[in-house]
């Protein structure tokens, strides 16, 4: 058995590094028994306009204040902050948080996570440069899929909350899975184009609405995740820097692929913390169609 801890040195991972992710590891165990009695409406809304439920609002404000007490980290930005935190220049290390992706599935029960990037400096810059990669999935089992640069590795969280090493090298397989966001009427030519192909292909359509939860299944079955432009909203939903970031670098590390529909996500040096970003990631082959799709 191989503990996160161990995985990390193993790795060669810096100590603070190590201990970042370590730390927000662990915070599964305080999000997963807050979920009970925080399931309604926090009452207000974040920079992307959104009602925020009480988890989201919840583990954005107990991840924060771990961060900050913890001495380790230079600045963090959220998905459910304004802006920027700077805590200490002279620390390294910067973290981006979707503190809990897939929120308005809590009040059914259904699966969700908590998406986090750490980055060597400041928080703007582009996805490839991520020095870690991670997500957090509250299953019937909390398991932390995670890259330091060097392939994928899942955990799972024991009885005594230690991540167990579950699988190492993870490869995303060619499969079929594809799972959509938006309305169809919403959506534009080519991207129809490309789920028809997949559809007349065979592929199953598999949508919860928590990227976390539809991505760790083509992860590993294979397929594509997509939240396409929409009619109105032509870069989608997804956060850069919260979502597609950390999840695009963790598919390219299992051997997969991320794009706007042109070219990879990973590359956009951001301008905004909170832009937006359609979003295709999964299969390298099912990549390669939409951005096929989309040059002609
Ligand atoms: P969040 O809960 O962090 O706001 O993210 C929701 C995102 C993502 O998890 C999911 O794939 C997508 O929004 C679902 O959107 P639709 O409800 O439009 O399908
Ligand atoms: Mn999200
Ligand atoms: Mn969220």
């Amino acid at each position: 058995m191989t503990t996160v801890q161990e995985y990390l040195k193993n790795s060669g991972v810096y100590e603070d590094l190590s201990k970042i992710i370590s730390l927000v590891a662990e915070q599964a165990v305080p999000i997963r028994a807050a979920f009970i009695s925080n399931q309604g409406y926090a009452g207000s809304v974040n920079a992307s306009e959104e009602q925020q439920v009480a988890m989201d609002t919840w583990s954005d404000a107990h991840i924060t204040r771990v961060l900050a007490k913890s001495g380790l980290v230079r600045a963090v930005a959220s998905e459910e902050q304004d802006d920027i935190t700077t805590f200490s220049t002279s620390a390294r290390y910067s973290v981006v948080m979707d503190p809990l992706d897939g929120s308005s599935l809590i009040a059914v029960n259904l699966c969700v996570g908590t998406i986090g990037g750490i980055y060597d400096g400041d928080v703007l810059q582009p996805g490839k440069n991520l020095k870690a990669a991670f997500y957090i999935l509250y299953g019937p089992v909390t398991t932390l899929t995670l890259s330091v640069g060097r392939g994928v590795a899942i955990f799972a969280m024991d009885a005594d909350g230690v991540y167990q090493l579950q699988q190492d090298n993870v490869q995303i397989p060619e499969g079929n899975l594809y799972g959509s966001g938006g309305l169809r009427t919403e959506w534009l030519p080519k991207h129809t184009i490309f789920i028809t192909d997949i559809e007349t292909a065979g592929g199953k359509n598999r949508y919860s609405g928590s990227f976390v939860a539809d991505f760790h299944q083509v992860l590993k079955y294979g397929g594509v995740y997509a939240y396409p432009p929409t009619k109105g909203l032509e870069n989608g939903k997804l956060r850069l820097v919260f979502e597609a970031n950390p999840i695009g670098f963790l598919a390219v590390q299992a051997g997969g692929a991320v794009s706007n529909g042109i070219s990879s996500t990973l590359a956009i040096v951001p301008s905004n913390v909170h832009q937006k970003t359609p979003v295709y990631v999964g299969s390298r082959g099912m990549i390669e169609a939409i951005e096929k799709i989309c040059s002609t």
